[in-house]
């Protein structure tokens, strides 16, 4: 009996739901590339990280002209049957539900989330893309507005990169955020091992971790921030909402409910969706045959295709960058996290500073413990070095 008036509830919550979908959808497609872009206010000022002071913010309405969506979303599909107690929240979301990708898709949530972390996936999508009204921010520490993620995360859809650096002294490239949820889980004791101080297998690969104490009893290895020195999710987006848009975000403080929120939607987003590998099969050996993938690793744990391994490298002098939070640390100033190449195919400027304007130029910065491979890459033949590329650019 339960059972049945459940299941009645159930279909009549879908029927709802799917009535809804079609208005909306007619709704989103009418109104497609028509919504007018609500600048936030900058002051100029001078930042090593995210955007240039000279560069106006905006951030649209909706989220991106359909132009840079990469594939288009298939109109809105919620990850699973919804629970009639979920439908109010699904009517509160519905705007960014219809906004957002399709699950599995670039800036869509990952397909398996439960009911409620979707909901709260889209609920975080909203603060991320909203200017940060609901925090009480003040703004950045150096003055500016606060600004919403999505001015800064946005390309190719809400979640991802911009690219805004163009040299060494510039501003740094803002990375996209699809995927890096999966590196909350991985555990230490995997991240640990994996550095080889001593260099054993004489590959010239050495690489670092570094602990950072998240609790007064807790210590975790850094993984987030292109240092690998922050140790989860949570204290990555705490850090960025103290940043830009100037909330106290200590632990119980003002900030909080919204670093969850925000939390909640970067720990959804699913990795970029991974392309047939067929056609450049060779490019791939290549790949491997220069020990690009000694520290561009395919697979980490669980994460398919993300092409790295998760922690630091010293790449040289050339790409020291003694500036933002290691500007009193030259030690630290040579460390970076192996950017993951997932994504790679929307991306138009490379290395942290955005200085390399082409794939070659990103290669050809690689020194340090990088020397070996970069010098593999410069004896291959233009035959070999194409199909190393065309491989890249699937990515
Ligand atoms: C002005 C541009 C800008 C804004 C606004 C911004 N970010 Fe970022 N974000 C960056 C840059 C640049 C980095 C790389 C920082 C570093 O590690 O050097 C970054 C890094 C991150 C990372 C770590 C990524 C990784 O791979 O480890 C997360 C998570 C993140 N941002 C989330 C957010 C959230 C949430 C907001 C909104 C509260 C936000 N960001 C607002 C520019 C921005
Ligand atoms: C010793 C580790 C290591 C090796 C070996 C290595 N890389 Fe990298 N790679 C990195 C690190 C670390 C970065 C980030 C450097 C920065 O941003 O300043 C990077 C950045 C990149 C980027 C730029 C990505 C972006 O979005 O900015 C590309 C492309 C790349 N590597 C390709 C390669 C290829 C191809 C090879 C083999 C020829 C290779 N790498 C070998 C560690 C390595």
């Amino acid at each position: 009996m339960r059972a049945r008036h459940r299941s009645a509830v159930v279909a009549s919550a879908i029927l709802v739901v799917s009535t809804l979908a079609i208005t909306a959808a007619g709704v989103a497609s009418a109104s497609t590339g028509g919504a007018a872009p609500v600048a936030a206010g900058v002051a100029p000022g001078s930042f090593v990280d995210g955007l240039p002071p000279s560069v106006p913010i905006e951030v649209s309405a909706t989220t991106e002209a359909a132009a840079d969506r990469g594939p288009a979303p298939v109109g809105p599909v919620l990850p699973r049957a919804l629970e009639a107690t979920h439908l109010a929240a699904v009517a509160s979301l519905w705007d960014e539900i219809v906004d957002c990708p399709a699950p599995d898709q670039v800036g869509g949530p990952l397909a398996d989330l439960s009911i409620s972390d979707s909901l709260a996936f889209y609920d975080g999508r909203r603060a991320f893309r909203g200017q940060p009204t609901w925090s009480g921010g003040t703004g950045a520490a150096d003055g500016r507005a606060p600004t919403p993620c999505a001015v800064c995360h946005s390309g190719p859809v809400v979640g991802g990169g911009r690219d805004v650096g163009a040299g060494p002294a510039g501003p740094n490239q803002v990375p996209p955020l699809f995927g890096i949820g999966g590196l909350d889980r991985i555990a230490d004791k995997y991240l640990g091992p994996l550095p080889d101080p001593d260099d054993r297998n004489n590959d010239g690969i050495r690489g670092s971790v570094v602990g950072e104490v998240i609790d007064d009893d807790t210590h975790r290895i850094g993984r987030y921030g292109r240092r690998a020195r922050i140790a989860n999710l949570r204290e990555a987006v705490r850090g960025e909402v103290q940043r830009w848009q100037g909330i106290a975000a200590d632990r119980g403080g003002l900030g909080d409910a919204a670093v969850e929120r925000l939390t909640a939607f970067v720990a959804g987003l699913a990795p970029p969706p991974v392309l047939s590998r067929d056609s450049v099969r060779d490019g791939e050996l290549v790949f491997h045959r220069c020990s690009c993938a000694g520290c561009h690793q395919p697979t980490l744990l669980d994460l398919t295709e993300i092409f790295s391994d998760g922690i630091r490298h010293d790449l040289g002098a050339g790409l020291t960058d003694a500036r933002g939070d290691v500007a009193d640390d030259a030690d630290e100033a040579r460390w970076w996290r192996t950017t993951a190449l997932w994504g790679l195919r929307w991306r138009q400027r490379f290395l942290h500073d955005g200085r390399a304007a082409d794939l070659v130029a990103a290669i050809d910065a690689h020194g340090g413990e990088a020397s070996q491979a970069r010098a593999a890459w410069k004896r291959l033949d233009p035959a070999a070095r194409a199909s190393l590329l065309t491989f890249l650019g699937s990515l």
